[in-house]
């Protein structure tokens, strides 16, 4: 006798039930609902593709290298969740923006805790590096009413002009373009930095076989990383993308968004050690 495609439907239905059954004593609710959903998803998409054997091992062995890849220094699934748009999906549910908040944005493999903390207006160029345009860039820190936020600890990170993070260029010192401040009594940051330029995310391992495979260009936009947070405020990772970048509409980690972006203008100050500024004011959401 043959099996039709009801049976087979049939065989596929029960098999989902079994399995999110076996799942189904997880004590935590949260989770439970993590797991049951995520097994519902996934053999939604084993069904609606009919994904076969080798499609799937050679599944695995591509996860198995996004695994190996990871090290200290490289978090290769990070940077996957990046480019399949993951990562902006999963933050655009939790941080709920209203209008007039800053939006959040990926944070990205790069960011290491820990970074020196720097005085208001202070410098985190610790290397000389050819082809650096130094800029200040400052603003204030407000929460939803408008008022300042004292004491918001602002955390920054950023590429190099060679287009590298010290976190994985031997050649940089390991705090070069990475430094922590806190808001003075009006909320107001001020640090100096090199105008970002755009990257290409690295393409050495598995990802890069990805994006290699879809011809894309693989580039994210220039920006600054930032992390503000404050007792009493949900944190906000974010970044500030100069304007004029030629990678803004097609940015490979699908971030940047029209409030981001940010003009850094000639400075007109004789006697200024930085040639550009660039302003830009945060506002938090208050912790529920
Ligand atoms: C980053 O901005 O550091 C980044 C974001 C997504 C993928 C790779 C790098
Ligand atoms: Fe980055």
């Amino acid at each position: 006798m043959s099996v039709t495609g009801a049976d087979k439907a049939q065989a596929a239905a029960r098999l989902l039930k079994d399995v999110q059954a076996a799942f189904a004593k997880i004590d935590d609710r949260r989770l439970r609902e993590l797991v049951t959903k995520a097994i519902h998803s996934v053999h939604v998409f084993v069904a609606e593709t009919g994904l076969s054997r080798n499609e799937w091992d050679s599944s695995l062995r591509f996860l198995t290298a996004v695994g190996q890849a990871c090290n200290e220094k490289r978090q290769e699934f990070i940077l996957l969740s990046d480019l399949i748009g993951l990562s902006t999906a999963v933050d655009s549910g939790e941080y709920n923006s209203e209008e007039g908040d800053t939006p959040s944005s990926v944070e990205g493999p790069f960011y290491i805790e820990g970074s020196p903390l720097i005085e208001m207006g202070g410098s985190i160029i610790v290397d000389e590096m050819a082809g650096a345009e130094v800029a200040m860039v400052r603003g204030q820190v407000f929460d939803r009413s408008g008022k300042g936020i004292v004491g918001a600890e602002v955390d920054i990170w950023q590429t190099a002009p060679n287009r590298l993070y010290a976190a994985t260029d031997e050649a940089q010192s390991e705090f070069n373009l990475r430094g922590r401040q806190k808001t003075d009594k009006e909320g107001r940051y001020a640090f100096q930095t090199v105008k970002p330029v755009p990257y290409s995310v690295p393409r050495d391992g598995p990802c890069g076989t990805l994006i290699k495979a879809s011809r894309g260009h693989g580039m994210r936009a220039a920006h600054i990383h930032v992390r503000v947070s404050a007792p009493g405020y949900k944190t906000l990772t974010t970044q500030i993308c100069p304007a004029g970048d030629p990678y803004i509409e097609s940015d490979v980690a699908f971030s940047v968004v029209a409030p981001l972006v940010v003009e850094f203008r000639p400075s007109q100050q004789a006697g200024d050690d930085f040639r550009l500024i660039a302003d830009f004011d945060f506002v938090l959401q208050a912790s529920t």
